[in-house]
């Protein structure tokens, strides 16, 4: 501070005022400070002011500067407030007098008081508060308290600044009384959610040197706003779930936030698709987030959820986000299997390979959960190939045989290869048709019947039966006898056939003297086309009945002579009188004679072999027996029921011929016929003596031949032993006498004809069988039919 002194020097009137000076002094001198040289400045000197006793006048106002009357000079005498004496009045001046006395004399002092920058700026408050809206927009306006400075003029209140002005400035208003209003300007809109508070500083210049300042905090509270919308924290959360999982399943939890406080800050979450059925699958809760599933997943039905999720606050913000919800396939499907097409039957000839039926077959798990495997059931000629995606043919995979199968269930099995795997079948049935692949085959490989001889035309034999393993037509046996030759005529004539029985006839009667057996071909045939046809081999076999009685061969039996045998008187007990001599042209035991002494005149005298129709004496002849014996033998054969016949015997005891024709004198009446009856009986024994020699020799020679042959053909069959067969009573005794070869003649016949039976006509049945009963014409007719017997034999195998 400078110190000036204004040196006013004025002359005043005479008087009361001698002279006046003016000061300058800044304030706040401290005590003791010159003022001014009064002594000087007045033109007094020192002497005079103090002879003149001089003094300040105040009057009533305070001294704040003393004279100092040893020097001339004016102090400061108390601390001088320019502010407190003046206030904002400017210029502000002390006024006081300087009184002498001695003349009494008064000068007037003005001391001009200038101002010095002794005061900052100030506010009232320490500092300021405000709530503020963040919403609150760009321009708004808030008052400011003013700042206060006594100083004046340039040491007054000069400026405001307010720091930091991110968010606002000042506008200052001058205002009437020269001061000036501030006012704080939001020139940037808050954010509560940045800066909840802020804190500016409002400073007030001065322009004094130094400057001086003043400061008010200003704290501003910002208020909330609804101006922050939620915000999700991620645009997508993913979420898988398995298709069979549980109602209630968390599938994830979203979160958004809200930088707004309270209300404006709480979010409500929702499921915000509306057309698809996606709020009837899932829940979320709307104070959590937590995204739960409340439906039943199908895998099939949708692989994958696209749930759009809003987030609101209170203020009705909102944001979105999209949850992928992928859904896991669990098998839990089975395969499906459709017939698309199908054969109802294929034929036995089918080629391997042949398609039955091709299913579609799908599941509509993924993955392993959809492969499909199919098999069909073992042990049947079908299999399953996988043709295409989805697509399997069911073909044959060998030969068919309707026969060994008619029909096969194939069952279909396809599962999937999931874990655990699904699986399902489906049975269809297939006919195979039938082919004519198969010929009737008889029963038997070839068949043979017995039938009795005699019998009625018509009956029926026995059956031949074929069967045929085809189906219906191609099974339809009908049976057809092959044509052949029987005995000279074709074998229809001999049966027929019935083509749908198989039933033999016999058309004829047949007799086993005529015919044995005879074979003939039957043939079946089926119903296919072409036919198929098989045949077989029947034998007939024609059994002996007892149709015929023996016939006597000797004694010859005529109606008008009677022959005697001769028995001499001295003939020993035994003795062999003649014998009886028969045969029977049936077979077997029909043909098995016994003999029998039916009548006698005296029967205790002879005795007829049972076998060999041997007449002999069982006694000693005596003189007393008759000349003229009688003897009826009866000849029965076997048969059931037995046949049989008669022959007298005319026996004659005596030892000359003689004596014998007179004895039978009355068999004979006439007695020339008598003389010839006897020369033709002596004849006739010789002529059969010489006919069973000639037999003999016959017979053995074909027997001999016969033998060879047999063992020839019939190896095997001679190989049977053949057992002879005689019932008890036939005791198979020698003969021995005069007719021994007759015996033997007998007993090759029985022997044969039992064998023929079961094998072959005999030869010496055959040429017994044509014998005449007569005798006369026996030789022919052996020689004859001997030469035949092979022929015939021949011609009962022809066919
Ligand atoms: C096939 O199934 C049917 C009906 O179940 C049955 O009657 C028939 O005997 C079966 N066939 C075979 C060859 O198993
Ligand atoms: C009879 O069958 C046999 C085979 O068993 C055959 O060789 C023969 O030719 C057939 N005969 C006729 C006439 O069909």
């Amino acid at each position: 501070m400078t110190r000036r002194v204004l040196l006013f020097i004025s002359v005043l009137s005479l008087g009361s005022v001698h002279g006046q000076v003016s000061y300058s002094i800044p304030e706040e001198m401290p005590k003791g400070s010159l003022v001014g040289n009064i002594v000087q400045d007045l033109g007094l000197d020192v002497k005079r002011l103090k002879s003149g006793n001089a003094r300040v006048y105040t009057g009533d106002s305070a001294e704040y500067i003393e004279l100092n009357k040893d020097r001339g000079v004016l102090l400061i005498k108390d601390r001088i407030d320019r502010e407190a004496l003046c206030g904002k009045t400017s210029p502000c001046a002390l006024h006081f007098q300087i009184i002498l006395e001695n003349p009494m004399e008064f000068y007037q002092i003005t001391v001009e008081i200038t101002d010095i920058n002794d005061n900052p700026p100030t506010f009232k408050k320490s500092e300021l508060r405000f709530e503020i809206s963040e919403s609150a927009l760009t321009g708004a306006k808030f008052m400011l308290e003013r700042a206060m400075d006594p100083d004046v003029g340039v040491n007054g209140l000069q400026s405001y600044s307010l720091k930091p002005t991110d968010n606002f400035h000042l506008k200052l208003y001058n205002q009437p009384d020269g001061g000036k209003n501030v006012e704080m300007v939001l020139q940037k809109p808050l954010d509560r959610e940045k800066q909840e508070e802020l804190s500016l500083l409002l400073t007030a210049i001065d322009g004094g040197d130094p400057q001086m300042s003043g400061t008010v905090r200003i704290l501003i509270t910002v208020l909330d706003a609804n101006d922050n919308a939620p915000v999700f924290k991620q645009e997508v959360y993913k979420a898988s779930v398995t298709e069979n999982a549980p109602k209630g399943t968390v599938l994830t939890t979203v979160s958004a936030s809200d930088a707004d406080q309270g209300s404006n800050g709480k979010v409500i979450y929702s499921i915000s698709n509306t057309l698809d059925d996606m709020v009837e699958q899932f829940e979320i809760d709307q104070d959590t987030g937590v995204l739960k599933l409340i439906g039943d997943l199908d895998y099939e039905k949708a692989s994958q959820y696209q749930i759009n999720i809003q987030a609101r606050d209170h203020g009705g913000l909102s944001d979105s986000c999209k949850v992928i919800v992928d859904v896991i396939d669990t098998n839990d499907n089975k395969p499906t299997i459709n017939i698309m097409s199908k054969s109802k039957t294929i034929s036995e000839n089918s080629n391997p390979g042949t398609v039955i039926a091709i299913l579609k077959i799908q599941d509509p798990d993924s993955d392993n959960n959809g492969k499909v495997k199919c098999v069909t059931n073992e042990n049947i000629p079908i299999t399953i190939t996988s043709t295409s995606n989805n697509f399997f043919s069911l073909v044959t995979d060998s030969v068919l045989d309707r026969e060994t199968d008619s029909e096969f269930n194939i069952s279909v099995t396809c599962s999937d290869e999931g874990v655990p795997s699904l699986s399902n079948s489906v049975t269809l049935s297939v006919q195979i048709s039938d082919v004519n692949d198969n010929a009737p085959v008889f029963e038997r490989r070839s068949y043979e019947a017995h039938v009795k001889e005699n019998n009625s035309p018509g009956l029926s034999i026995f059956s031949v039966k074929a069967r045929d393993a085809d189906w219906n037509q191609n099974a339809r046996v009908s049976y057809i006898l092959e044509d052949g030759i029987v005995n000279g005529v074709s074998v229809s004539s001999y049966v027929s056939v019935n083509s749908d029985s198989g039933v033999i006839h016999a058309v004829r009667s047949f007799d086993y003297e005529q015919i044995k057996d005879f074979r003939f071909r039957v043939k079946a045939q089926d119903g296919g086309s072409p036919p198929l046809s098989s045949n077989v081999t029947v034998k007939i076999f024609i059994q002996d009945q007892n149709d015929n009685a023996p016939q006597i061969l000797y004694p010859v039996q005529t109606g008008v002579s009677q022959v005697a045998e001769m028995v001499p008187r001295s003939a020993d007990v035994g003795y062999l009188v003649t014998k009886v001599v028969a045969v029977d042209v049936d077979s077997g035991q029909n043909a098995w004679l016994s003999y029998k002494l039916l009548k006698a005149t005296d029967r205790a005298l002879f005795e007829v072999g049972l076998q060999n129709g041997e007449i002999r004496t069982i006694r000693q002849v005596t003189d007393k027996d008759a000349v003229k014996q009688r003897l009826t033998v009866v000849v029965e054969d076997n048969g059931q029921p037995s046949r049989s016949a008669t022959v007298n015997v005319n026996v004659a005891v005596a030892d000359s011929f003689p004596e014998v024709l007179s004895e039978f004198s009355d068999f004979a009446p006439d007695k020339d016929y008598n003389d010839n009856l006897t020369f033709y009986l002596v004849l006739a024994l010789a002529v059969v003596s010489f006919l069973f020699i000639l037999s003999i020799i016959a017979i053995v020679s074909v027997k001999c031949y016969r033998w060879r042959r047999d063992r020839l053909f019939y190896k095997s069959s001679a190989n049977l032993p053949v057992i002879p067969y005689y019932p008890p009573l036939y005791a198979d005794s020698t003969g021995t006498g005069t007719l021994q070869h007759v015996y033997n003649y007998e007993v090759c016949r029985t022997t044969d004809s039992r064998k023929s039976d079961m094998k072959y006509i005999r030869p010496c049945s055959q040429s017994v069988i044509s014998l005449d009963a007569s005798g006369t014409q026996t030789l022919p007719h052996v020689q004859e039919k001997g030469t035949n017997e092979d022929s015939d034999d021949q011609v009962s195998f022809a066919h």
